[in-house]
């Protein structure tokens, strides 16, 4: 099995750079939050977008509900807009490539229904739209995989709501956040496996489906990135539940002895988890270990909020980049993603 702290064979399957990527994502962090628009008064927010261009959604949902936002946010991932959106909603219509039809097809119909539209996108055609439209656009780099764009996904969205927030605390969060992934940057990309959480966590998953639990309204959006991540990155299948819905049906999955040793559950939980939800990780893990289960925890780093959040995140990222090099496979293509949606098209 390949041996992660040797860089030459790090590099030989990592034949696209998707390392240089992951360890420059402090930086994008930075630039993407310069990106924004003012946005009017609404009653709520719906974000549309698939795949990794939905995820910056869950991630803005997730923080504003910590942090006792009055509105509710949708993420939309499909065709179709719900009933509720009207123009007391504030859409963000968020596609990396601009070429998402799902993306496309939400976009067209807030417009008809007079939503307060952003577009969110490196181009395509739904940068053409905003533009014969005259719906503001904020534009992104191009040339990335969409996952590795978290950060230009995500910040513009929540600066896009700076003035809606406590702006200075705000900016104080991302100032902690972004030294936080600063400091992270080299651990997991340059510390050999013995001092490397990332590396472990790959190592553990290895030859196993990784079942990764997070908790409702916390780390539950960081369960599903680190789910889709590993499917994309290292081409394995993976799969996501949370707590407390977990235990009221998944954990009978547990008393399956012959399937047992296929899986590695890894638990995302949080300093400020609240008492129950803390006791409902600590009860997971003793029944799962009880029953022979592997079970790994991994935990955000930081005071606040989004330094945890976004910290979580990158353990995934890193983890997930190093399960393909166990598996020897290029992170970054995602061809049987590109043929589907050729597919399509030709359909
Ligand atoms: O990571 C990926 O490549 C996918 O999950 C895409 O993000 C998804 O297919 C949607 O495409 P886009 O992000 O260009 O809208």
């Amino acid at each position: 099995m390949m041996d992660l702290d040797d860089l030459a064979c790090i590099s030989q399957v990592d034949r696209s750079d998707m390392k240089v990527l992951l360890r420059g994502f402090p930086r994008q962090c930075s630039q993407a939050w310069e990106l924004f628009v003012d946005v009017p008064s609404f009653e709520q927010i719906a974000v549309c977008g698939m795949g990794g261009s939905a995820i910056g959604g869950d991630y803005l949902k997730i923080y504003l509900a910590q942090k006792g936002f009055p509105k509710p946010v949708f993420v939309i991932r499909g065709y179709e807009l719900p009933p509720f959106v009207g123009d007391k909603t504030l859409v963000f219509a968020v596609s990396y490539s601009g070429n998402t039809e799902e993306t496309l097809s939400c976009f067209e119909q807030a417009l008809r229904r007079g939503s307060f539209l952003v577009a969110l996108t490196s181009g395509g055609r739904l940068a053409q739209r905003a533009h014969e439209k005259g719906v503001p656009l904020i534009s992104i780099p191009q040339g990335l995989p969409p996952r590795t764009a978290l950060g230009y996904l995500f910040f513009p969205l929540l600066k896009s709501l700076g003035k809606l927030l406590n702006e200075e605390a705000l900016e104080g969060e991302f100032q902690e956040a972004l030294e936080t992934l600063k400091g992270l940057a080299p651990l997991y990309a340059e510390a050999p496996e013995a001092e490397n959480p990332a590396k472990q966590l790959a190592r553990a998953w290895y030859g196993r489906i990784p079942v990764i639990y997070g908790g409702e309204g916390r780390t539950d959006a960081v369960a599903r990135r680190w789910k889709t991540q590993i499917n994309e990155n290292a081409k394995s299948p993976a799969h996501w539940d949370v707590l407390p819905e977990l235990h009221h049906n998944e954990i009978m999955g547990w008393e399956r002895p012959e399937l047992r040793e296929h899986f590695a559950y890894t638990l995302l939980r949080d300093r400020d988890d609240p008492p129950k939800l803390r006791r409902r990780f600590d009860l997971s893990r003793e029944i799962l270990k009880e029953r022979g289960g592997l079970v790994w925890e991994a935990q955000g780093t930081g005071e606040k909020t989004l330094a945890r959040l976004l910290s979580l995140s990158y353990l995934g990222d890193w983890s997930s980049f190093y399960l393909a090099m166990l598996y020897e496979v290029d992170p970054t293509p995602v061809p049987l993603i590109e043929e589907l949606k050729r597919r399509l098209k030709g359909s």
